[in-house]
Formats: C-alpha cells, sequence, structure tokens
C-alpha cells in the first residue's frame, strides 16, 4: 500500500510530456489479437496498470508479448487459440470488455467474465450486446460468464441508443472480418475510437467515417500485424491544464494533440487562463484567481467526463458560484466528501454539483475512491494550504504514468510513501 503527500501552495512552471493515451491503449492491444499473421508493435503505450493488466490477459490466452522498450510492445497472436477470458486479471479492469469484440471478431465465439460495476455508477453493456447480436451472434449470460457464438458473423446496420465508446469500439473490433458491410449509427466520437479504427485499418481493416457518427464497416477476409503509435492521452493532458490553473502557474503541455483538448481549452480561457497551442503543445497560464463557470459533460466533442472531478476541485476555490452536470455517470462526485474534508463548499443535487468558491482550501488526509477522484484530489492538494495525504493510490497508478515525477519536474512537492 502506498499514499502521497503533497505540500500545496507551489507554483508550477515548466514543461511536461504527455504520455499515450490510457482509454486507446486498452483497446488498442485486444485489437492486435485480430491478426492473422504477423505481429503487431505498438508504440507510445502509457506505463500504467491497465496496461500491465490487459498485456497479462493477452499472455494468458497464448499471446507472446515482448517489452522492447518503456512504451513500446510487440504482439504475437499466432498462438491464440483459446476464446476463453475468463482469468481474475479480466475482473480488474472494465475496458476487458474489448476482449470480447476482438475474440469474437476472431474465432466467431468468446466466453468472458461478465464487466462488473465501478464506484462511478451503473455501466451497462447493453448496446455491445446489442451489436453482436445484430451481427449474427446469439448471446448468453450464466454464472457471472457472458457467452457470445455466431455460426457465421453478417455485417448489418446498428443503431446505438446511446453513445458509447465501449460499444463503438467493441462492434468495430467484432465486425472489421464479418461477412458484408457493418453500419454503426450515432457512433461515439473520441479520439481513442478513431485512434483504434486508423489501427485497424494499417492491420487492412476496411472501416470509414470513424471521427463521425456514422462508421462504415467493410469486412475483409484477413488481417495482419503492423506497426502503430498510441494517440496522446487527452484526459493527461487536461490534468495537467487543470492544474495549471489551480497553482497559478504556466505549464507548456507537450506530445498533445491541440484539436483533441479544445473543449477543455475553452472552459480554461473562461475561467481566465491564457492558452497559447503550438504544433504539438499546449501552454497555459494563468496568474490571478480563476473565476467560476458552468459546465457540464457531454460525448466528445464536449467537455469529458473523465475531467469533470478535477474540474471540480479547481472551481472549488473559484471566484463565486459554479454548476457541475454530470451526464455520464450518476456516481461520478464520490471525490465531493474528500474535497469537503479540504474545506469545499459543495452541494450534490442530482446529477448537478453546486460549487461555492472558498478563499482556500487546506490540506487533509483524503482517499482516492477512483481514478479521477484521485486525480482530482491531486489538484486540490497543490492548490491547499498545508499537507494533503491521498490514501489508496493504486486507483491512480491505473491510469496515469509516473504522475508524481511528471509534477515534481514542474515544480510540485509530491511523494510517494510506502504504508
Ligand atoms: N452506456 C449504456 N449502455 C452501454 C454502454 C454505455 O447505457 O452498453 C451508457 C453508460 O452508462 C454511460 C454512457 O453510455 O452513461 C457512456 O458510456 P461509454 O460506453 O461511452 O463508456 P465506456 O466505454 O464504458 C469509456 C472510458 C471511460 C469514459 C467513458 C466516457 C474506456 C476504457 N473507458 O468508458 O473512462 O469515462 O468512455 O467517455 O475507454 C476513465 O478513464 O476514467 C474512464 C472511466
Amino acid at each position: 500500500m502506498e499514499k502521497f503527500i503533497i505540500e500545496g501552495g507551489r507554483k508550477l512552471e515548466g514543461t511536461v510530456s504527455i504520455s499515450g493515451a490510457k482509454n486507446a491503449a486498452v483497446a488498442l492491444i485486444p485489437a492486435a489479437i485480430l491478426a492473422d499473421d504477423g505481429i503487431c508493435v505498438l508504440e507510445n503505450l502509457p506505463n500504467i496498470e491497465d496496461v500491465k493488466v490487459i498485456i497479462n490477459i493477452v499472455r494468458q490466452l497464448g499471446g507472446k508479448v515482448e517489452i522492447l522498450g518503456n512504451d513500446t510492445v510487440s504482439i504475437d497472436s499466432n498462438n491464440i487459440t483459446s476464446y476463453k477470458a475468463t482469468y481474475n486479471d479480466v475482473k480488474k479492469m472494465r475496458a476487458s470488455y474489448y476482449l470480447l469484440g476482438a475474440l469474437l471478431g476472431k474465432f466467431n465465439h468468446v466466453e468472458g467474465i461478465y464487466p462488473g460495476g465501478c464506484n462511478i455508477g451503473d455501466r451497462p453493456i447493453d448496446q455491445h450486446i446489442k451489436g453482436f447480436q445484430a451481427l449474427g451472434a446469439k448471446v448468453s449470460i450464466e454464472h457471472g460468464i457472458i457467452k457470445v457464438h455466431a455460426d457465421r458473423l453478417v455485417g448489418n446496420s446498428i443503431y446505438l441508443d446511446v453513445v458509447s465508446v465501449g460499444a463503438t469500439i467493441n462492434i468495430m473490433l467484432a465486425a472489421c472480418r464479418a461477412e458484408g458491410q457493418t453500419t454503426i449509427e450515432n457512433a461515439a466520437k473520441e479520439p481513442h475510437v478513431v485512434d483504434v479504427a486508423n489501427f485497424l485499418n494499417s492491420m487492412g481493416a476496411n472501416i470509414r467515417g470513424a471521427g463521425t457518427d456514422v462508421i462504415r464497416i467493410k469486412g475483409v477476409k484477413s488481417l495482419k500485424g503492423c506497426t502503430y503509435s498510441t494517440i496522446p492521452d487527452q484526459i493527461e493532458a487536461g490534468t495537467f491544464m487543470i492544474a495549471a490553473l489551480a497553482t497559478r502557474g504556466d505549464i507548456t503541455i507537450s506530445n498533445v494533440i491541440p484539436t483533441h483538448l479544445e473543449s477543455i481549452s475553452a472552459k480554461l480561457a473562461e475561467m481566465g487562463a491564457d492558452i497559447d497551442e503550438g504544433l504539438d503543445t499546449i501552454r497555459v497560464r494563468c496568474d490571478r484567481r480563476p473565476c467560476a463557470i458552468n459546465l457540464k459533460t457531454l460525448p466528445y466533442p464536449g467537455f469529458p467526463t473523465d475531467l469533470q472531478q478535477p474540474m471540480t476541485a479547481v472551481l472549488s476555490a473559484a471566484d463565486g458560484r459554479s454548476i457541475v452536470t454530470e451526464s455520464m455517470y450518476e456516481g461520478r462526485f464520490k471525490h465531493v466528501d474528500e474535497l469537503k474534508r479540504m474545506g469545499a463548499n459543495i452541494k450534490v443535487e442530482g446529477r448537478a454539483a453546486i460549487i461555492d468558491g472558498v478563499n482556500k482550501l487546506t490540506g487533509a488526509q483524503v482517499t482516492a475512491t477512483d481514478l479521477r477522484a484521485g486525480a482530482a484530489l491531486i489538484i486540490a492538494g497543490l492548490m491547499a494550504v498545508g499537507n494533503t495525504e491521498i490514501l489508496e493510490i493504486g486507483h491512480i497508478d491505473r491510469g496515469y504514468e509516473a504522475i508524481e515525477d511528471k509534477f515534481n519536474s514542474i515544480g510540485a512537492n509530491m511523494r510517494r510513501i510506502r504504508i
């Protein structure tokens, strides 16, 4: 067990480099299973727990995964013969649902552990199942195992009732070797959806329209290995952008795609930040107390739910009243009770948090209840007067690479302590 201790009140200044995107990586690695021959080399993967877990699952399935450097792995899936992803590791991460689409696409069968709930609220997979069924699969759930079986997968038209990143990617995975054409309507447009489509196309798939709300997939006979580089992490970048406002700092964030950050830049500018976009950098400066804003989380290109929690932290000491509406996950306000320990004045009413900015937060012992709640507490700790101790930081390590090193390199004082 480990914890973070953060000495608050330091202005952050300097340049920090962003790692590959977690939510792309956890889909690209299962996608590599679809290669019928050749080896996939994935570059710019983040060095985080979720990536280690999914690599381990691919190995348990019989895949040969070699670590070629800090951020590169090769995946040889030629020896994968099992379509049963029922290992304990599968339970550890929700994104293991991508094994369903990938193994179904490869073998026409898959058996996997039914993805569990999560501490940010109800996370159904009915749209994933609807997609698999539309491609001709039969789906049953028995004793906690989801079994998906098709004699043959045949392309079809699928309208998603909710815009779902997971369902969009899972249907792409299952459909790229199906017979004929699959159309996904009301598809998610997130950058990592586009990244997975680009990777599959580099493997020989025929996917058009990723990044719009209609994706067309023409089934191909086989897929082959290729070398592919993961996009930068939009949410990690956004976390450092928010930290610039929280500490009245001046941070240049490098290795980013600025267009992926537009909704974040727009809200931070409304709060009083100066934003300068370069080709693959973004500089965020703020030399005054940020002002209150209203914010609603939405599917891309709207403001991402994954940054709602860090934003709530910075708004808790902004000038005025902010209303933050969480439209994706009803349970994504667990960090609020922790922020209150630090002096925040926040009232949660249903899906909205009403935040009256206080003059200062004060350091306290707090607990990370989930990944982005952990990021929110880091932001709060950086702003607070005195020391903040964050417990249960395993949640943070799931999705942020070397986070204390990155923050310390721009002037924070953040220590990881074994307990
Ligand atoms: N939904 C359904 N039915 C489904 C699928 C989703 O009703 O079959 C609903 C969800 O309950 C939610 C909304 O649709 O209200 C969107 O869910 P989505 O499927 O897009 O989320 P996800 O694929 O399960 C991914 C990220 C999350 C991120 C969301 C939204 C991965 C591995 N996870 O989850 O990331 O919050 O998209 O952008 O890509 C995180 O990184 O901290 C994280 C939780």
